[in-house]
């Protein structure tokens, strides 16, 4: 992929990215509390005049620096692990505002939710809705709980984050959860507090999500035959950003949501990248330069350990080089070559971009990989012993750093003999 124009540079002036890596070494993931702030506030101003609150999925970055600006907009936080549910509690997501959801939530993190008393907990099959009745009733309390729909909708997204097909490891179907809420009502533990669906995620359209709203309104409709009537009707979260680009205004998910509207529902979404991903870049350095058969590498400090979406999935996330054409699109410029950026890491799938034209690039120079604000520091490892980069924001033109960089003494901690 070529090097694109792109909208978020503004955010991040050169002066700033190359005092950022001066300053906290490299790579180095650097946020922009300004763009962040407005990615969230897109979402309240599509739904404004609505009942609807947002639980920001804390998947897409859990960092706390970052979090406690999306709580302080009033967000709630849909969390997939006991983990993350402290650091949601931590980053000051209230307990109420706070949505369990996952496969495989173990007996110890039901417990936990529980004990914080969050909003509900959603449930993802029969026997995970049987293990929550055994620990609250072992608690003497009443839990509330969602069933995650599977709508059996095609979301048009990579297959590795389309979650809402038939087939798919995710929620239940609608006949199952039918009968899964009908068993709720007799047990008497149980309080119906929302249905659940999540399609998928980098859905770039309204069209999926319309198709799978209707047919769980239809299956409202279905359990209000039963009497029971969930407050909630979460939509998931899964709205796309282009990579390179802000966040397409979340309207047409509001139109997806009508049916719930007309039926007086109170609405839950749950962005993640959308929100997440357009305010981060990857900041790297370019340690070599190399060129092997016809292709042209240069070698970054940041790799797949630090940033597994191109690896992963294939992402493409546009490349900048700082002080170099500052937001023009290299095509075209005949100096330009076409090159792969790869990391350090022992592994050929190691690559944070291939096929991008850009200029002459020196050794020494600075890298910069857009969008890489959610699924970035959250999904990164230790793989070849490694240390995770730190995390920094800008806020009102200074740097303040959220997380530090890793040592390796941080690898070793848990080691115990
Ligand atoms: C249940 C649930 N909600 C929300 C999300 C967030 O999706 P996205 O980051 O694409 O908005 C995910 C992502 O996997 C999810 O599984």
């Amino acid at each position: 992929m070529s090097y694109q124009k792109s909208s978020l540079l503004r955010f991040f002036p050169d002066g700033i990215i190359k005092q950022a890596a001066e300053r906290f070494g490299t790579p180095l993931f650097l946020y922009s509390r300004e763009l962040l702030e407005k990615q969230a506030d897109s979402y309240i101003k599509a739904f404004a005049g609505t009942d609807t609150l947002f639980c920001y999925a804390m998947k897409a970055n859990s960092t706390r620096g970052l979090c406690a600006v999306i709580a302080a907009k009033g967000f709630g936080a849909d969390v997939v692990s006991g983990g993350e549910l402290f650091r949601a509690l931590r980053a000051g997501f209230p307990a109420e505002k706070i949505i369990f959801s996952g496969v495989g939530k173990t007996e110890d993190e039901i417990r936990y939710a529980l004990r914080e008393n969050i909003l509900f907990i959603n449930a993802e099959s029969f026997e995970e809705l049987r293990l929550i009745e055994n620990v609250a009733r072992s608690m003497g309390k009443k839990v509330r709980f969602s069933i995650r729909l599977n709508p059996d909708v095609d979301p048009h997204t990579h297959a590795y984050i389309s979650t809402g097909k038939s087939g798919s490891k995710f929620g239940v179907s609608f006949d199952e959860a039918f009968e899964m809420y009908r068993y709720a009502a007799a047990s008497g533990n149980f309080v119906p507090a929302g249905v659940h669906s999540h399609i998928g995620s980098q859905i770039s359209s309204g069209g999926p999500y319309k198709t799978a709203e209707i047919r769980v309104a239809e299956f409202i409709d279905r359990l209000s035959s039963l009497g029971i009537n969930p407050e909630y009707t979460d939509m998931g979260g899964g709205w796309g950003a282009a990579e390179g680009f802000e966040m397409k205004s979340p309207s047409e998910l509001r139109e997806a949501a009508e049916p719930f509207l007309r039926r007086g529902k109170k609405l839950i979404l749950e962005p993640g990248r959308s929100i997440a991903a357009p305010c981060g870049i990857l900041i790297s350095r370019v340690l070599y330069r190399k060129r092997s058969g016809s292709r042209n590498y240069i070698i970054t400090d940041g790799g797949m350990n630090d940033f597994l979406r191109p690896s992963l999935y294939g992402a493409e996330h546009p490349v900048y080089i700082p002080g170099k054409a500052t937001g023009e699109n290299y095509v075209g410029k005949t100096e330009n070559m076409l090159c792969d950026i790869a990391g350090p890491v022992c592994e050929s799938a190691d690559f944070l971009a291939r096929n991008v034209m850009l200029p002459p690039v020196e050794q020494g120079e600075l890298a910069v990989l857009l969008s890489a604000g959610a699924y970035g520091i959250s999904m990164s490892s230790n793989y070849n012993s490694r240390p995770r980069a730190a995390e920094v924001m800008i806020e009102n033109g200074e740097l303040k750093l959220l997380r530090r960089r890793e040592t390796v003494q941080d690898i070793i901690s848990a080691e115990v003999c």
